[in-house]
């Protein structure tokens, strides 16, 4: 590397702002060019050090890690703040995001993870152009990102065999992500698990309009409508109720399909829900049919769902050889392994990431908490959100965010989107 990544660290505590230099200290590529211990410290020093990424404390005394982000990115936009605060600061980690920073760290972060980000960091620094100090015209910022300027993103939650925890990741998920962006933030969770879905029982809601009655309409849906079908959460998730019997599903067979072999009515569905919202969560069934298909099509992150029992693992890797062979796009897809308990008998997770792909959590074992949640229509992350398996769940959604901030820069330059081939012929 010709130049060195320039990083300032700004940290109350002396001996923390110490233990963060010599950490960096070891990796050749980084040069610490300024430390700050006051957010006011860190202004004054930030235009003669010009760093390309700054380490942040959030918890800083007098002007805090968040407003002094804003005032730095606000000073020079191409500089990468990672934020770095205590575990279960969720709220916090999405005010950071929206003032700007780039990416943010549980302290304290091990020596990978520092090192990483920064690179990471820098990669976009780099991308962004040269550091000038006036803002790049046209070049989007984190907080305009987090801002809902665009189409949602759609996550789908999906699991070749039953029973492995889809319906309870996706409504935890969408609760927690909610949480996370803040009550301004639109959030809706869709159950395509149209002849069985259960995500009106997993939150205890009273509905009395289904996905059924929206797809007579998707030639003429618009936001009323769908304002009418969709069905409030008290968590301020709006959902999309699957029909509630499997007679009632029969809508959506008319045979009628894309050429990706996609349900036709459930795609525009999906697509039209996207417009007006900035998270869309997607329960699915576990065939491989028109609903996946169209689920595949519109998805921006396809998070496939096993355990650490061998035969959920193989139907795992047999659906992943099989979005491969369709050439779809595999950086769409991720992993998240549910029901990880030590103490069990089970596959490592460790070695099924080997196998596969890293997997972007693991979600432990947790037979009372998810059952009474199950049972009694009270999503665990509302009253277990600090039990081990509410924070995993918080970490998939503060992961999630983070892949999408990773792809941010290629979203926004992606010219084309890139399709799959015939994937209905196939099946
Ligand atoms: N991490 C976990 N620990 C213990 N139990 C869990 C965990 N995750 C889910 N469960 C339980 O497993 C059962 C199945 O979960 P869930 O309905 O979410 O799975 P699914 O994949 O959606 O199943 P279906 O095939 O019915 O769609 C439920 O009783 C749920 O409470
Ligand atoms: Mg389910």
């Amino acid at each position: 590397m010709a130049d060195k990544i320039r990083v300032m660290i700004v940290d109350d505590i002396a001996e923390t702002r110490e233990q963060l230099r010599k950490l960096l200290s070891f990796d050749p590529d980084i040069e610490v060019v300024a430390m700050a211990g006051s957010g006011e410290e860190a202004l004054g020093a930030i235009n003669q050090a010009f760093p390309d990424v700054v380490l942040m404390d959030i918890n800083l005394p007098g002007m805090d890690g968040i407003a002094t982000t804003a005032k730095i990115v606000d000073a020079i936009p191409t500089v990468q703040v990672i934020m770095l605060s205590v575990q279960g600061e969720t709220d916090y980690m999405r005010r950071a995001m929206m003032a700007g920073a780039r990416d943010y760290l549980t302290k304290p972060p091990s020596a990978d993870e520092l090192l990483d980000a920064i690179h990471r960091a820098y990669t976009m620094r780099q991308k962004m152009g040269t550091g000038t100090l006036t803002p790049i015209a046209g070049q989007p910022q984190v907080a305009t990102a987090m801002t809902r300027t665009t189409d949602a993103k759609i996550v789908t939650i999906y699991s070749p065999k039953g029973g492995t925890g889809c319906t309870t990741l996706a409504v935890n998920l969408a609760i927690a992500m909610q949480t996370l962006l803040g009550t301004d933030a639109k959030v809706c969770l869709v159950d395509t698990n149209l002849q069985f879905g259960d995500v009106a029982i997993f939150m205890r809601l009273q509905a009395t309009r289904t996905l059924a009655d929206l797809a007579p309409h998707v030639q003429d849906m618009d936001s009323d409508l769908l304002r009418t079908i969709l069905v409030p959460h008290t968590s301020g998730v709006q959902i999309l109720v699957a029909p509630a019997t499997p007679e009632d599903a029969e809508v959506f067979r008319d045979g009628k399909v894309e050429e990706s072999g996609a349900n036709t009515r459930l795609k525009a569905i999906l697509e039209f829900v996207q417009h007006e919202f900035d998270y869309v969560i997607v329960d699915t069934p576990h065939q491989v049919d028109d609903v996946i298909l169209a689920a595949l099509d519109v998805s921006d992150l396809f998070i496939v769902v096993t355990r650490p029992v061998i035969p959920e693992i193989r139907g795992v890797r047999q659906f992943i050889d099989l979005l491969r062979k369709l050439s779809y796009t595999m950086d769409k897809v991720s992993l998240v392994i549910n029901g990880v308990d030590n103490k069990r008998m089970g596959i490592q997770p460790e070695a099924i990431e080997r196998a596969m792909m890293p997997a972007m959590v693991h979600i432990p074992y947790d037979e009372r908490v998810a059952l009474r949640a199950a049972n009694y229509g009270e999503p665990l992350i509302l009253k277990n959100a600090r039990t081990p398996i509410g924070q995993a769940i918080v970490n998939l959604a503060t992961e999630i965010q983070k892949h999408f901030m990773q792809t941010l820069e290629e979203t926004v330059s992606a010219s084309e989107v890139q399709k799959r081939p015939g994937i209905g012929r196939l099946l």
